[in-house]
């Protein structure tokens, strides 16, 4: 039968006992996961040591050492402080990936608050939902990004603070705050909140099929699970040259842009400009990467510059490559075989899981294609959707599953605690996605089990696209789906019946289209609209959107009446 269901739970037990060890509190009593971040790197002699490199768009450069993270995000610990803010505020980060996005993600949790990262692309409704939803308090944002805020901060009564990010001399407006990590006293030691292990630390929202996103929450224990596995899966050791090419607005840039490398007192290179692979070659070669943590959408544009363009570059430096966010094609792991004389390591995870849960870790034998193993420490497995039972038969598709517990899970939905109850099942922490595992004990993905579209490893809600969609002044109903797409694997595709007194035409697709990427953001705009006289719709008037969608993968939808309770 293999090892399906690997690693029983004496074992599990005794992986986590070890790393908290190996975390054991710091100067009296600390369990906070920024002083681990930074203070704790000094403390053990490595202040001088690099903790990241930040690079621009046009080249410009900036350095931090662990020492000048540990004072940067002390000072900025004091500033909010000195604001008034309390433990457990929410405080958003709204913010191109610049150096104080990553510094105040550590200052906001010395200071004892709950810090929520939102992707600096989202339009003025996406933010708006998620800020009110969490009643933030405060927000750093940038020049660039503040009108949108400004847009909605009569809706938001919470929102007391908008401290803006290098504004220089620009005019700001009430209730906005010049910042600059300059232009304040620097702060060298600052009384770091002692937090429980317990306590709240970061708020990332992701979305579902059904009503608005929600706020995972995690604790700042959670380090336990994103250190070790930062350490193991991706194999982040002092000496390496690590790059994350993700943005900390979503999980991937969190626990292993900032978390998992820093615990690890590694040096990590941050590149904050578009994607090309001419500029991305050239980052690796010049800045000697060793590991490298990126996504297959960006592994696929990479392809299509083909291995030529690899061969005018020095990449010899690279030494490990893990993928994360969608499906590892094969195609893939061997084109970066022939390209960097190497696979892509794949690595399975959500927003939800705080940590890598399933993976193929250093030494084990790839098989493109497949997800790995469970990390050890995570009882996985897949499970019959009816009998909620471990499937023991090898390859037979089922809900992929895991043992709740380890550390890094996320403690509830941010005042959503009935959706939260509602992933587990049968003792088992329900992933939402649909896998088989074979007779070595593998993992191979099949696909999500619910509607949320994955576009370039980007979870987007298609009830939060629907809503934006409605206030548009053509748009009577509409439904969003994903359809194929060989770079994205998915783009956003609506079907939308018109008002009456609207007429299907180029000039209406494009302001609708515009009207998505201004509201939401970029990848949530629809790719393609069809515009359709009416919906199927369900007996009890719901839109059967997997109809819609299994007609643009070209499946067999079957029988449509189970559809119907959906
Ligand atoms: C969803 C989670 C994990 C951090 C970034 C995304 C899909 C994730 C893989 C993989 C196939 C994958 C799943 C999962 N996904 N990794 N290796 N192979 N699918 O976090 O936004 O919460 O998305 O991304 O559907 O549930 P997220």
């Amino acid at each position: 039968m293999g090892n399906i269901g690997n690693y029983d739970e004496k074992y599990s037990s005794f992986r986590w006992k070890m790393s908290e060890q190996e975390l054991s509190y710091g100067k009296d009593g600390m369990f906070n996961l920024a002083y681990y971040c930074s203070d704790l790197i000094c403390e053990r002699g490595h202040g001088d040591k690099l903790a990241f490199l930040w690079q621009g768009f046009k080249g410009e450069k900036k350095e931090y050492t662990y020492h000048d993270l540990s004072v940067a995000s002390n000072t900025i610990a004091q500033y909010l402080a000195g604001h008034g803010m309390k433990p457990q505020d929410r405080v958003c980060l709204f913010m191109d990936k610049i150096p104080e996005l990553y510094i105040s993600f550590l200052g906001v949790l010395k200071m004892g608050g709950i810090v929520q990262p939102l992707f600096s692309a989202f339009g003025e409704d996406a933010l708006f939902t998620r800020l009110e939803d969490a009643q933030t308090r405060a927000i750093f944002t940038t020049m660039k990004h503040v009108r949108k805020i400004r847009r909605i901060r009569d809706k938001l009564p919470d929102l007391q603070f908008v401290f803006v990010v290098n504004a220089g001399d620009k005019k700001l407006e009430k209730g906005e705050y010049a910042f600059s990590l300059a232009g304040i006293p620097r702060v060298d030691t600052f009384d770091i909140y002692k937090a429980d292990p317990e306590a709240p630390s970061v708020l990332h929202y992701t979305s579902g099929t059904t009503g608005k996103p929600k706020g995972a929450q995690h604790v700042h224990s959670s380090i336990i699970a994103q250190h070790v596995t930062a350490r193991w899966a991706l194999d982040i050791t002092p000496d390496d040259i690590y790059w994350c090419t993700a943005d900390p607005g979503w999980v991937t840039g969190t626990s292993y842009g900032i978390i998992g490398p820093w615990s690890n007192g590694v040096t990590q290179v941050i590149l904050d400009a578009g994607f090309s692979s001419e500029k991305w070659y050239q980052f690796i070669q010049q800045h000697k990467v060793t590991v490298w943590y990126t996504a297959p959408t960006a592994i696929r544009l990479l392809m299509k510059d083909g291995t030529s363009m690899v061969e005018k570059f020095d990449l010899s430096s690279l030494r490990h490559l893990i993928s994360v966010g969608e499906p590892l094609n094969a195609e893939a792991v061997i084109w970066s075989e022939k390209a960097f004389g190497k696979p892509f390591y794949d690595s399975y995870w959500q927003t939800e899981t705080g940590a890598i849960v399933i993976t193929n870790f250093p030494g084990m034998k790839v098989k493109p294609g497949s997800m790995g193993k469970p990390f050890p420490g995570i009882t996985a497995t897949v499970i019959d959707e009816k009998t909620l039972e471990p499937i023991t038969t090898p390859g037979r598709v089922g809900l992929i599953a895991l043992k709740p517990g380890w550390p890094s899970m996320f403690r509830t939905y941010w005042n959503n605690k009935e959706m939260y109850d509602s992933k587990f099942k049968n003792n088992w922490y329900i992933c939402g996605d649909r896998a088989s595992i074979d007779q070595d004990g593998y993992f191979w993905f099949v696909g999500r089990d619910d509607d949320v579209i994955n576009t370039g490893g980007h979870l987007v809600g298609p009830f939060e696209i629907e809503s934006a969609l409605l206030e548009h002044e053509a748009v009577a109903e509409s439904a969003a789906v994903g359809k194929p797409d060989p770079v994205n694997m998915e783009v956003v595709k609506a079907f939308v019946a018109l008002k009456s007194g609207f007429q299907p035409s180029a000039d209406v697709e494009l302001s609708i289209m515009n009207f998505i990427r201004k509201k939401l953001s970029p990848l949530a705009m629809p790719q393609e609209i069809e515009f359709v006289d009416s919906l199927p719709k369900t007996r009890s008037g719901k839109i059967m959107r997997r109809l819609l969608r299994a007609k643009e993968w070209g499946e067999e939808i079957g029988d449509t009446s189970t559809l119907e309770n959906d």
